[in-house]
């Protein structure tokens, strides 16, 4: 990825005064197999978004302490709850998703990595009846706000979210922001995702469509107060990320685990990483750990 052209690309879009508005994604819930095994399998060790689940597990890490109770909305496949759960072993994870085909290869992921702590259930992020009130430590929740139906969804998910979450809890969630510009959306998708099977390709180009706007996170994220901060990348809202305080300075032990997590990557997996982590860096949103 060409920083320079990254840069003109986002300036264009913060220009741009014409907000294109959103296209919900057409599929909300995702259990269409093709599609469900293509986001699968890019989630995999060697897969697509292999870089971006390391990211996540990096930045969750502050937020986890032993003995958390955590909720992943909308784990899809579990690629990267997994990865979480195995990161955070003395801590009991529950994946929540609307699609039983998902769940179905979430509990395969789990197995296949060995990861014992997960329990799944099938529910709705925006009415999450099966949990009482500040019952959950932590609540995750990756590449999903923008499968909700409209923004009246997102409020209700929110509002969920903070009646779920303990006082004092950790909150972790990322999505796609929405971009003004076609050319800027085409510049981050034709990047990448020409080795990718012409489904994924195409799921990824609606959820930029269905993306909601910084604003709208901003405003529904606000039911939280004081306690959290949003984090837009860099310019443009490719992504943004909702966050709280860390809760506890991560271990020696598991910044060495990191640091050899993150050399286990492959060399573009690493270029990967940096192309995509500079983005928050430089817009303020600093690593949880140094990588060396
Ligand atoms: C793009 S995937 C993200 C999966 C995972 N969080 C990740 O980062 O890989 C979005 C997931 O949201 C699920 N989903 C869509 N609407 C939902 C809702 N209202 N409640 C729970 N899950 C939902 C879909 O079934 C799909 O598995």
């Amino acid at each position: 990825m060409s920083m320079p052209v990254m840069i003109m690309h986002l300036l264009l879009d913060a220009w741009s005064g014409r907000d294109p508005g959103r296209v919900p994604e057409p599929d909300l819930v995702m259990a269409d197999p093709a599609q469900v095994e293509a986001y699968l399998r890019a989630g995999r060790e060697d897969g697509f978004f292999a870089h971006i689940y390391f990211f996540h597990v990096l930045q969750t890490s502050p937020l986890i302490c032993p003995g958390d109770r955590v909720l992943d909305l909308a784990c899809g496949p579990a690629n990267q709850l997994a990865l979480m759960a195995r990161m955070h072993p003395q801590s009991r994870f529950i994946g929540v998703d609307a699609s039983e085909t998902m769940l179905q290869r979430a509990r395969e992921t789990a197995e296949r990595l060995g990861a014992t702590n997960i329990e799944f259930c099938q529910g709705d992020m925006a009415r999450l009846d099966g949990f009482a009130d500040a019952s959950v430590d932590v609540i995750v929740s990756t590449m999903a706000l923008h499968h909700l139906a409209d923004f009246h969804h997102l409020q209700q998910a929110c509002l969920e979210m903070r009646r779920v979450l303990k006082p004092g809890g950790g909150l972790y969630v990322v999505d796609f922001g929405r971009l003004k510009r076609d050319g800027t959306r085409n510049f981050f998708s034709n990047d990448r995702l020409a080795k990718q099977p012409p489904v994924f390709a195409q799921d990824f180009r609606h959820s930029m469509a269905a993306a909601f706007s910084l604003g709208e996170i901003e405003k529904a994220f606000a039911v939280f107060g004081a306690s959290i901060q949003v984090h837009p990348t860099l310019i443009a809202p490719f992504m943004v990320a909702i966050c709280t305080e860390a809760r506890r300075t991560l271990e020696e032990a598991e910044r060495l685990h990191l640091q050899q997590k993150f050399s286990g990557l492959t060399l573009a997996q690493r270029q990967d990483f940096f192309d995509f982590i500079r983005l928050f860096t430089r817009a303020g949103y600093p690593l949880a750990c140094e990588l060396g």
